[in-house]
């Protein structure tokens, strides 16, 4: 056990790869299953607010882009089960917790769709936060956790440019398309900054998942990133940014920015934001109307293994 230790203690310090084979605490264990599923959920549930929206994107280009954008957010869903599936997690009780409101997914997914803008802001703003966060856990130190990560944050480059480009399309449009981007982007910007998680001094599993190499980065470093990287893209725009403290700090070579009410944030999380009940209704929904394909798939399986034995 302690030549097993030593080796795992070696492999992350000399920045390899742990792999399925190997031996790994279990704790490394359920943190990873922890995270990976609910990236996982993330993604699925992730599906609803843009779905919204695909019967009434305006011209059959964008109808088309939306709907490989949502179709993406399934395979990265996908990819990321099979992650967790590969730590001995089981697909189905995965999505019977998530089902139960047991795991969690990101909070951002619990906000409300109310216009087209927002097609262009989720893809800007959730999407620019999403790559933030995820470029550095393609050097996670679970190999197929940090190798679905590469796939999945090239796709989520091209969602962020394909709503940058909807909102620069927008906003040299008419005086009522500009008033539609300022309102979006004021709804979207602290959720955005909410993704990111609770504040490094409120963050219980950073410290020990920095240590193991799967998180490279906290919360904080993180988000402030996002905000640096952003505040130029709105400009840009020629949009505002619903912060009346956000400014260049030369001091810090930052920005600074005003408080994020964690008080929305934990409501989110606790199950109380705008749509909380109405994704996971629609996700229960669809779960069981999708049984009947599950059941034709596993009948299917079973015969092909009959006929080869
Ligand atoms: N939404 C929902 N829950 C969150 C969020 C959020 N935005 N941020 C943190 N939490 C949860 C954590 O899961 C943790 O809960 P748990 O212990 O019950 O699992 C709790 O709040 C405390 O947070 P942390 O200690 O900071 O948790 P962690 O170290 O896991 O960091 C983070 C959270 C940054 C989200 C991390 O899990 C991560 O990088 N995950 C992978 C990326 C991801 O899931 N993205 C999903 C949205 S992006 C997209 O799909 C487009």
């Amino acid at each position: 056990m302690d030549d097993l230790q030593a080796q795992f203690d070696a492999t992350i310090a000399a920045d390899q790869r742990i792999e399925p084979r190997d031996w790994m605490p279990e704790g490394y264990r359920r943190t990873l299953i922890r995270q990976i599923a609910q990236h996982a959920h993330s993604e699925i549930i992730g599906m609803q607010p843009e779905g919204n929206w695909i019967l009434r994107a305006p011209t059959l280009r964008r109808k088309a882009i939306l709907l490989a954008k949502v179709q993406d957010e399934a395979g990265h869903g996908l990819y990321l089960y099979s992650a967790a599936e590969t730590l001995g997690a089981d697909r189905a009780e995965l999505t019977e917790l998530l089902l139960a409101g047991k795991q969690k997914y990101s909070s951002i997914f619990n906000y409300p769709t109310l216009s087209y803008a927002d097609v262009g802001v989720i893809g800007w703003l959730v999407d620019g936060a999403a790559i933030c966060n995820q470029v550095p856990l393609c050097r996670c130190s679970y190999g197929p956790y940090a190798r679905a990560m590469i796939r999945i944050c090239k796709e989520e480059s091209f969602h962020q440019r394909q709503g940058y480009e909807l909102l620069m399309a927008m906003m040299q449009g008419t005086d009522e398309q500009r008033a539609m981007v300022q309102e979006s982007v004021n709804r979207w910007w602290w959720p955005s900054l909410m993704m990111f998680g609770p504040p490094d001094s409120d963050s219980p599993n950073t410290q020990q998942s920095m240590a193991w190499k799967i998180k490279r980065h906290s919360n904080d470093e993180l988000r402030q990133r996002f905000v640096d990287m952003t505040v130029p893209q709105a400009e840009a725009l020629g949009v505002t940014l619903p912060d009346p403290d956000l400014r260049w700090n030369p001091e810090r070579g930052h920005y600074d920015f005003g408080e994020i009410d964690w008080s929305e944030f934990k409501a989110v999380l606790a199950g109380a934001g705008p749509c909380n009940a109405q994704r996971l209704a629609h996700r229960r929904r669809a779960h069981e109307n999708g049984a009947w394909v599950r059941e034709a798939a596993a009948a299917y399986a079973e015969k092909h293994a009959r006929k080869q034995e």
